[in-house]
C-alpha cells in the first residue's frame, strides 16, 4: 500500500506552514482560493443545518458555474470523459455484469454513470445524491448520451440511511469521490447501513483522499483519511474492508476501499 507519491500522502494541508509553502509555489492559486474560502464562509453561516446542507449549497453554487467541473477534475470535457472512464473500466475488470444491480452513491452529473446505466439492463441504475441542481445535470447527461430506454433512478437524499431501498438488492454499490467531501459521521452513517442493501456476495468501493500523517480537512470540501480509519469503521459495522492496490496505479490522486459482508 504506497503507489502514491510519499509527499501526497505525509502533507497536511490544513497546516499554516504548508498553506504559506503552497502560496509561495503557486501564487496564482492564492486569489481564487481566497474567494473560495469567502464563499463557503458565507455558505456555512447560511446552512446550519449540518454538514449535508452546507455541501449542497456548495454543490448548488458549483453547479451553476459549470456541472462538469462540480463534479471534480476541473472544468475540462475531456477530463470529465475520462475519470468516467477509468471508473467504469475499473469495475468491468472487477466483473461489472449487464445483469447486476448497481446503486450510486453521489452520482453527479453522472461522469461514470451514464456508462453504468448503458452497460446495465434497464432499471438495474440506482443513482442518489445530496445535490437537486447536479441530479438535474444528471438527467440532461441521460438525454444527452439516448438512454431513457434503460430507465435509471436518480432520487436526492438527505442522509445516507438508505431507509427507502429494500434488503439485499444491489450487487455492486459505488462512490467515487464522494467520502473525499464527507466528514466521518457521514462515511460512518453510510456504513451502518450499506450491510442491509447490499446483497450477499455483492460488494462496496469508495474513494477516499488517503493520508499517512494526521487526519485534516480543507474549508469542510475536503476530508483526509488514514486507511486504518475506515476499515476499522467498517469492521464495528460487520463489514470487511479491503485495500485496492490495483487502482493505485490509475492516474488518479485517491485510494479505494472495497467492503463486503463479513462471512
Ligand atoms: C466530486 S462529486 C463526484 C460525483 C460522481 N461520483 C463522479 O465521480 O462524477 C461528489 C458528489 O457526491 C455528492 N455527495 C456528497 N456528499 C454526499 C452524501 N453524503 N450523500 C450523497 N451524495 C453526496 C455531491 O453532491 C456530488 O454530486
Amino acid at each position: 500500500m504506497q503507489d502514491r507519491p510519499v509527499s501526497r500522502l505525509s502533507t497536511n494541508r490544513s497546516r499554516i506552514s504548508h498553506k504559506v509553502r503552497y502560496a509561495l509555489r503557486h501564487p496564482r492559486r492564492v486569489l481564487p482560493h481566497v474567494r473560495r474560502a469567502s464563499r463557503d464562509t458565507w455558505l456555512r453561516l447560511r446552512h446550519r443545518g449540518g454538514h449535508v446542507a452546507y455541501y449542497r449549497a456548495v454543490m448548488a453554487s458549483d453547479t451553476a458555474r459549470s456541472p462538469e467541473a462540480a463534479v471534480g477534475g476541473g472544468p475540462s470535457h475531456d477530463r470529465w470523459l475520462a475519470i468516467g472512464q477509468m471508473q467504469f473500466d475499473y469495475l468491468r475488470e472487477h466483473g461489472l455484469r449487464p445483469q447486476d444491480r448497481l446503486l450510486e452513491i453521489g452520482c453527479g452529473n453522472l461522469r461514470a454513470g451514464w456508462r453504468f446505466i448503458d452497460h446495465l439492463e434497464p432499471g438495474h441504475y440506482y443513482g442518489i445524491d445530496i445535490s437537486p441542481d447536479i441530479l438535474i445535470e444528471a438527467k440532461k447527461t441521460l438525454v444527452r448520451y439516448g438512454l431513457q430506454h434503460k430507465l435509471p433512478y436518480l432520487t436526492p437524499v438527505e442522509d445516507l440511511t438508505l431507509d427507502f431501498l429494500p434488503d439485499a438488492s444491489f450487487t455492486v454499490v459505488h462512490a467515487h469521490s464522494v467520502f473525499s467531501h464527507s466528514p466521518l459521521e457521514v462515511i460512518d452513517e453510510c456504513l451502518a447501513n450499506i450491510g442491509r442493501v447490499l446483497a450477499p456476495g455483492g460488494f462496496f468501493d469508495f474513494t477516499y483522499d488517503r493520508t499517512e500523517t494526521r487526519e485534516h480537512q480543507v474549508l469542510g470540501e475536503d476530508f483526509y483519511y488514514r486507511t486504518e480509519t475506515l476499515t476499522r469503521l467498517a469492521a464495528r459495522h460487520g463489514l470487511v474492508a479491503r485495500f485496492m492496490d490495483d487502482w493505485e496505479r490509475l492516474p488518479h490522486g485517491q485510494s479505494k476501499l472495497r467492503v463486503t459482508h463479513a462471512v
